[in-house]
């Protein structure tokens, strides 16, 4: 059976892959999940998941070496899918040190260890060993408003704390496979958008303010582009990098499905009122009227989109999910999660992990 380390399961996108691969391999692999447990990692994100026999959570720092060197000794990994991460461009803004910290050295310690499990005698490693650095196409910079993609030859450029972190954290991955022919993958991905994404991000936090009627913040003139993909959708080309991705490759994922802010803010208010029951209150607070044009985020990117053709190429991999039906399903998810969204802005859930995991 094989084995998968994943770092960072209890976020966003880790949790959702974690609940694709069980979906798709169900019994046949084991995944162990390695996460700090910051603001970010929430285990409700892995209800239905926690009671698996071939599932283990392990609450651990990747920055932690020795705590990392454990579970390599310990466990017979085959694969990392390493998504831990600090993952907000807003607060690397304020406070840009915990992210060199978690990004930069937690990714070398993730290297190390892994290069320490694998490497034979002879500079190769067992066939079937692989590491995926999952990444962001911010690396690359901004694009201009009038044309232009990402490739994977575009040069890095990156602008905000977040993304020169996340660069600096790819060229170590790179470094890895020039130096010790290390076998890794790394996947620049667009913005994700789903289930279980915290409402400090765009999607999730318009959502959640205009069903309590509060005002719907705009950076700067609303008109800076991201080109969304479903959460799903990015697992899927993770897991097919993992199967079919060459040693020492780098791909490229996205939707090719750019939007501005705004059109994303209208479209969440629209479909909020189709999708609200008549007689819900809710209804009356969801209006176009909580727009609030608020102060630009310093240096922001203008325009992202990636070329996912070389992913398409060597997986057949695609983005199956349209935007409309994308969002209808974000939606109705946040409808049936109500308490997940209470807890998250609460902070009662961390209040928790505190007193469960108090020593650990
Ligand atoms: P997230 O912030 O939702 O989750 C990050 C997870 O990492 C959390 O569970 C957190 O507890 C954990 N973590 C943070 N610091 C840790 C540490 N020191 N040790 C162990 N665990 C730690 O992030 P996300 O949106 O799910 O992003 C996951 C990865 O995907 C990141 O590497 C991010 O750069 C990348 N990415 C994100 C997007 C996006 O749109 N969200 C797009 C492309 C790439
Ligand atoms: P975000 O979800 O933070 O992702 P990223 O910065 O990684 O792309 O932001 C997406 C876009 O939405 C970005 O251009 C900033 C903008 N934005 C707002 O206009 N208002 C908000 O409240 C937030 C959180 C983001």
């Amino acid at each position: 059976m094989r084995t998968y380390l994943v770092t960072g399961g209890a976020g966003f996108i880790g949790s959702n892959y974690i609940h694709y691969m069980f979906r798709k391999y169900g019994d046949e692999i084991r995944i162990i999940n390695v996460d700090a447990l910051t603001y970010a990692g929430n285990l409700k994100n892995l209800k239905g998941v926690e009671e698996r026999a071939n599932y283990t959570f392990i609450r651990a720092d990747i920055c932690d070496k020795q705590a990392i060197q454990q579970i390599f000794a310990e466990n017979d990994i085959d694969r990392v899918v390493h998504f831990a991460a600090e993952s907000h461009v807003d607060r690397s803004i304020s406070n840009p040190e915990v992210f060199v910290r978690t990004n930069v050295l937690g990714t070398a310690v993730m290297l190390n260890c892994a290069r320490a499990a694998w490497e034979q005698p002879d500079g190769t490693y067992p066939q079937g060993k692989k590491f995926l650095h999952v990444s962001t196409d911010e690396v690359y910079g901004s694009l201009e408003e009038d044309g232009g993609y990402f490739y994977e030859t575009t040069p890095y450029a990156p602008h905000s704390p977040y993304s020169a972190s996340k660069a600096s954290s790819d060229f170590l991955v790179k470094s890895y496979i020039d130096t010790y022919h290390f076998p890794a993958n790394i996947t620049n991905c667009s913005n994700n958008y789903g289930p279980y994404q915290f409402p400090e991000k765009l999607i999730p936090l318009i959502i959640n303010n205009a069903l309590h009627g509060r005002k719907l913040p705009v950076y700067g003139d609303g008109r800076n582009v991201r080109d969304w993909l479903y959460v799903d959708d990015h697992a899927k080309a993770i897991d097919m990098v993992q199967e079919q991705g060459r040693p020492g490759e780098t791909y490229n994922i996205g939707g090719h499905n750019e939007k501005q802010n705004i059109e994303i803010i209208h479209t969440i208010l629209e479909t909020l009122q189709e999708m609200l029951p008549e007689g819900d209150e809710r209804k009356k607070l969801v209006s176009t009227d909580l727009i609030t044009y608020v102060e630009d985020r310093k240096g922001h990117d203008r325009r992202y989109a990636i070329a996912p053709d070389k992913i398409k190429a060597e997986t057949g991999w695609e983005p199956e999910t349209m935007f409309k039906e994308g969002i209808r399903k974000t939606i109705a998810w946040y409808f049936e999660h109500e308490e997940w969204m209470a807890d998250v802005t609460s902070g009662g859930y961390q209040k928790y992990y505190e007193e469960m995991y108090e020593g650990k």
